[in-house]
């Protein structure tokens, strides 16, 4: 059994939990701390490594992030701080922490763990995975591989980012209700389901938890919708999958410097 930890950097809460990799499972109970108020690199590698060393456990350490992560740098920032854009976070985190940091994008996290452990598995051909929450997370998985940093959450509709329209802020912003935010969701997938004509659609994030509110006004014609299985678990499992070698992207530099 491998047991990888997976940490899940979110707007909200930080989060981490040791995870049997080959099941999907957390094996000892979740620890979620505050993210700091700003959400700053330094504040935000201190938690990670107080959950490091909270668990205690030897190895690689997957890390999920909310914005592009290419080579091990953090490359946008939508709803954290500006300073995590062009930082090497995996060498921050690594020399923080002293273990081996795999960092991934925290959409593509919960993307591979639904491919292979939740609503995805046994699908083939493309499946997208959106997760609603402060922005619209997307990962697109084609007979399981993962496309990584697609960003969908940042298409351009109806003069907006999607997200600043159609993502569970922008839900509670403008005070919608459910049918209400569904037609907004609704006119989003129908664009995503014309440009890449997934078999499934997966819904995550929050939202992910009150499918009877939404689902029975989110139809597509060709694409089938489904609400994500592994809810908030499936950023720290995905994380650990990464770390563990299901997707080892190669080590970039180990200089926490910015490019
Ligand atoms: C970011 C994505 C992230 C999503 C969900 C978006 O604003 O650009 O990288 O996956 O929010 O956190």
């Amino acid at each position: 059994m491998t047991v990888i930890l997976g940490i899940d950097i979110g707007g909200s809460g930080i989060k981490g939990a040791p995870v049997d990799t080959a099941t999907g499972q957390l094996v000892a109970e979740r620890r979620r701390i505050p993210t700091p108020e700003g959400a700053a690199p330094d504040d935000v590698k201190a938690v990670v490594a107080e959950l490091v060393a909270h668990f205690g456990l030897p190895g690689p350490v997957g890390v999920t992030f909310p914005g592009i992560v290419q080579r091990g740098h953090t490359l946008s920032a939508a709803n954290v701080h500006k300073d995590w854009i062009g930082l090497n976070a995996d060498a921050l985190f690594t020399e923080a922490t002293g273990h081996d940091v795999f960092l991934i994008n925290d959409a593509d996290a919960a993307g591979l763990a639904e491919a292979r452990f939740g609503a995805g598995v046994d699908q083939s051909g493309t499946v997208l995975v959106l997760t609603f929450g402060t922005g619209i997370g997307s990962a697109l998985i084609h007979d399981g591989v993962l496309v990584p940093n697609t960003e969908l959450g940042h298409l351009w509709l109806r003069d907006k980012h999607a997200e600043t329209w159609a993502s569970d802020r922008a839900r509670e912003r403008d005070d919608l209700n459910w049918k209400q935010w569904s037609k907004r969701a609704c006119t989003y997938l129908q664009h995503l389901e014309l440009l890449f004509s997934p078999e499934l659609f997966i819904i995550g994030g929050g939202i992910s938890k009150k499918a009877e509110k939404w689902q029975p006004h989110l139809k597509l014609e060709r694409s089938r919708v489904v609400p994500a299985q592994l809810l908030n678990e499936a950023g720290i499992v995905g994380a650990a999958m990464m770390a563990a070698g299901h997707l080892a992207p190669a080590k970039p530099s180990r200089s926490a410097k910015k490019v």
